[in-house]
């Protein structure tokens, strides 16, 4: 299993990872509490989460069953919410309070054998991005952050991924604010926002989880500023072809990956662009151009 069994387990719940992460290894993180009931829920509001908070289905990605609760009139819809959108049927959320960050970033971080065989860890560039009802529709790297910050994004990366230990790619999220930071949830495996990496670094998200894998020397240095954006399907329909792909190319230092799923909902995401150039704003505006490029349309 890669990482391991143990990692696997506990980031695909976020009461594991949270627990893990706040309890364990003393993280700062949101307040929060987990809640079987809707009468559980409120409780957990009023004993102190407060408004504006956010509900999220214990077991879920890509923000599937998650709300932002403005006040009380939002629980009852919101647990609705999440036990319809749970990847299991499970009645059971966590309710977060809300963090007001500057920014959010994912910190890459490789657990990777070192000449002498020990694990050595290694951080990218950190990724910014910029998150829609809980789903990634944008990220550029590097994002630039206070050296303050900076060491204390990695430091919480450094200590969750040598908790969940193995080797391998790990994603960590981060909120930002001035030079305070709170860790939010960790992914073992490459992460969406990461793909950017494949116009930025020498090595991809994905060639480092690879060569992390099997031992081999890893090489997490960024080449060029760079950014992703979303590819979303506009439509609910089967058989999907893509039409505007010679235009998006066209955007210079831009590629992009259609994923190749058999069916477009309207907000399911289809692919990606991204781009390079000298500065992160240019970067930002070519992958987003490209993107708008490409539409999908029935084949
Ligand atoms: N406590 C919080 N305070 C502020 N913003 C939050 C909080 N929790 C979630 N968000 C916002 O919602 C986004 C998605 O939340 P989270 O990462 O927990 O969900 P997810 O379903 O695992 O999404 P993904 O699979 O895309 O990472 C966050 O990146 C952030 O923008
Ligand atoms: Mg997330």
């Amino acid at each position: 299993m890669i990482p391991t069994a143990r990692a696997a387990q506990l980031t695909m719940n976020r009461e594991g990872i949270r627990c893990l992460a706040a309890e364990e290894l003393g993280l700062p993180t949101s307040s929060y509490a987990f809640a079987d009931s809707l009468n559980e829920l409120q409780t957990a509001i009023d004993a102190g989460i407060g408004y504006p908070c956010f509900v999220k289905p214990v077991m879920s990605s890509s923000g599937k069953g998650q709300s932002f609760l403005r006040g009380p009139q939002d629980v009852q819809p919101a647990w609705d919410y999440a036990l319809q959108s749970g990847r299991v049927k499970e009645a059971r959320v966590i309710v977060e309070s809300c963090v007001p960050f500057d920014y959010e970033i994912t910190q890459l971080t490789v657990r990777a054998l070192g000449a002498s065989g020990e694990v050595k860890t290694h951080f990218c560039e950190p990724i910014g991005h910029v998150q829609i009802n809980g789903d990634y529709v944008e990220s550029w790297q590097p994002q630039p952050m206070s050296p303050l910050a900076l060491q204390r994004a990695r430091d919480i990366a450094r200590r969750v991924t040598g908790a969940l230990g193995g080797r391998g790619i790990f994603g960590v999220e981060i909120f930002v604010k001035d030079d305070n930071v709170w860790f939010s949830e960790v992914s073992p495996r490459p992460h969406d926002t990461g793909l950017v990496t494949l116009a930025t670094q020498r090595l991809s998200e994905f060639e480092l989880h690879a060569r992390a894998i099997l031992g081999l020397p890893v090489d997490t240095s960024l080449r060029r500023p760079g950014a992703s954006a979303v590819i979303y399907g506009g439509m609910a329909e089967q058989g999907i072809a893509f039409e505007g792909v010679a235009e998006a190319l066209a955007v210079p230092e831009s590629d992009l990956r259609l994923f190749g799923k058999p069916e477009s909902f309207l907000k399911r995401r289809m692919g990606v662009a991204v781009a390079s150039a000298d500065t992160i704003g240019e970067a930002r505006s070519r992958a987003k151009r490209a993107a708008s490029c490409v539409r999908p349309v029935k084949a």
